[in-house]
């Protein structure tokens, strides 16, 4: 088949790769000439595992081109697929720009019978828009449909080769049966619906999996008060069947590229349409606020962050990724320093070069980070860190370890000679 991936980023350059891993003739279509012009040199602008040998053996075959142009990349496609971004505006509701964008530069080279994919996260009513928009232009019969992404960053290939489903909104037979043959090789469930369900669906996904995170870290507020320890509650809890083991991460919150734009979105999608007390609007807050609170309990716990060197490991919103959209560690380091401490900083594949100054500054190893250091503080569970000897950096009497992830076993981190400092638990 002939599919055209609208926006290269990390879920349309996955996702172009792996269509044409099934053998299609995939182009990917972007309007950042830089950003396509390393594609075409078989560099991916960022870091995913697995993802760069996948690509460069796509385009070895001849299965996938990049480009900037809409004439080249649409003329003759079968299905095109937007996945441009979809982030926040300034009222938390989904800015469509970059869909509506997409879709007016679609319109003019569009063949019969293509099929129009939004994959990118979206309201309900987003879709009809989209139609209304292609419409103005073209004449052509054509169809549309939504295809919500599930993958998770640092594990983007693995995630889209074995999906758990694969959720198809449309109307119509010709559709669901053009992008289950599309799928066919991931021999995946599919999960046939309304449109506004597919992309409910996604928003949900998300929505509930950031309401655990602010559920358990809730939870682990009340034990801090009261000498329970968040990782005995959850072990009790877990072995109740409806309610598992997995997927409890008591520590700073959520971040990165998707959770706090999806709960934002659906939380003021929510307002919009006359549901204010939505409980999405308390997590969303809930979680702005949670650095904040944390830094201000650990900074009453080691008295206070002046003048004092902190050692911050791990800069991307989680291990595997090199993104820094909404990591904590760009509030952390900010706030570390309007307090009055030193930030030395290390990740093994982020950056982050704001606030380089006398006040923060990023070090090429755990053990220059945590020279002179006053307080070790883990950020991201990258496996280098957890696995990483921190008795090599151990320097003085009073050197706190604040384990911000309860990644870490207090004993062994006391035995060590440090003061363990953790989340939910004294
Ligand atoms: N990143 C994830 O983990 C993830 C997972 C599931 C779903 N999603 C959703 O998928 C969508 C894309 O997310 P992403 O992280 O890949 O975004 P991204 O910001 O990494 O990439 C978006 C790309 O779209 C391009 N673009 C913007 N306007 C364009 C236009 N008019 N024509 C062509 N290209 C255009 C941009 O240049 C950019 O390269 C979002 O809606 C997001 O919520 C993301």
């Amino acid at each position: 088949m002939k599919v055209t991936v609208i926006g290269t980023g990390f879920v349309g350059v996955v996702s172009a790769a792996i269509y044409a891993s099934f053998g299609n003739e995939v182009v990917g279509l972007d309007i950042d000439e830089n950003k396509v012009k390393l594609l075409e040199k078989g560099q991916v602008p960022f870091y995913e595992p697995g993802l760069q040998d996948l690509l460069l053996e796509q385009q070895a075959k001849g299965k996938l081109t990049f480009t900037t142009s809409y004439e080249t990349a649409i003329t003759g496609a079968e299905i095109i697929i937007i996945a441009v971004g979809t982030p926040s505006a300034a009222d938390e509701t989904a800015d469509l720009r970059y869909i509506f964008a997409s879709a007016k530069s679609l319109a003019p080279y569009l063949s019969d019978s293509a099929i129009v994919v939004i994959k990118s996260t979206v309201p309900p009513g987003t879709l009809e828009k989209t139609i209304a928009i292609i419409k103005e232009t073209s004449s052509v019969n054509f169809y549309g449909a939504s295809l919500p992404e599930f993958l998770r960053e640092g594990s983007a290939v693995q995630d889209t080769l074995h999906p758990d489903r694969i959720v198809i909104g449309a109307e119509s037979e010709f559709v669901f049966e053009k992008l289950e043959e599309l799928h066919e090789s991931l021999n995946a469930p599919v999960i046939r619906c309304k449109v506004a369900s597919a992309q409910m669906a996604k928003y949900t996904a998300n929505s509930y999996l950031a309401t655990r995170i602010t559920f358990i870290n809730e939870i682990a507020n009340l034990c801090e008060k009261n000498g329970a320890d968040i990782n005995e509650v959850i072990k009790a809890i877990g072995y109740d069947k409806r309610i598992g083991q997995h997927y409890w991460y008591p520590g700073l919150g959520y971040g990165g590229s998707c959770f706090p734009k999806d709960v934002k979105e659906l939380a003021a999608y929510s307002r919009s349409i006359g549901e204010d007390g939505n409980l999405l609007n308390r997590v969303n807050e809930i979680n702005k606020n949670r650095i904040y609170r944390l830094l201000e309990k650990f900074a009453e716990e080691i008295s206070g962050f002046e003048n004092k060197t902190v050692a911050l490991l791990g800069l991307s919103f989680k291990p595997n990724t090199d993104d820094m959209r909404e990591a904590p560690s760009t509030k952390i380091i900010p706030l570390l320093s309007n307090l009055g401490a030193t930030v030395k900083s290390y990740d093994p594949m982020a950056k982050y070069s704001a606030l380089d100054s006398d006040r923060h500054q990023q070090y090429s190893s755990i053990e220059e980070a945590c020279e002179d250091s006053d307080v070790i503080m883990c950020v991201v569970e990258w496996p280098e860190i957890i696995g990483f000897d921190f008795s090599k950096v151990r320097n003085n009497e009073n050197q706190f370890f604040i384990d911000a992830r309860n990644q870490f076993d207090p004993e062994k981190i006391k035995k060590m000679g440090f003061q363990y400092l953790g989340i939910g638990k004294r």
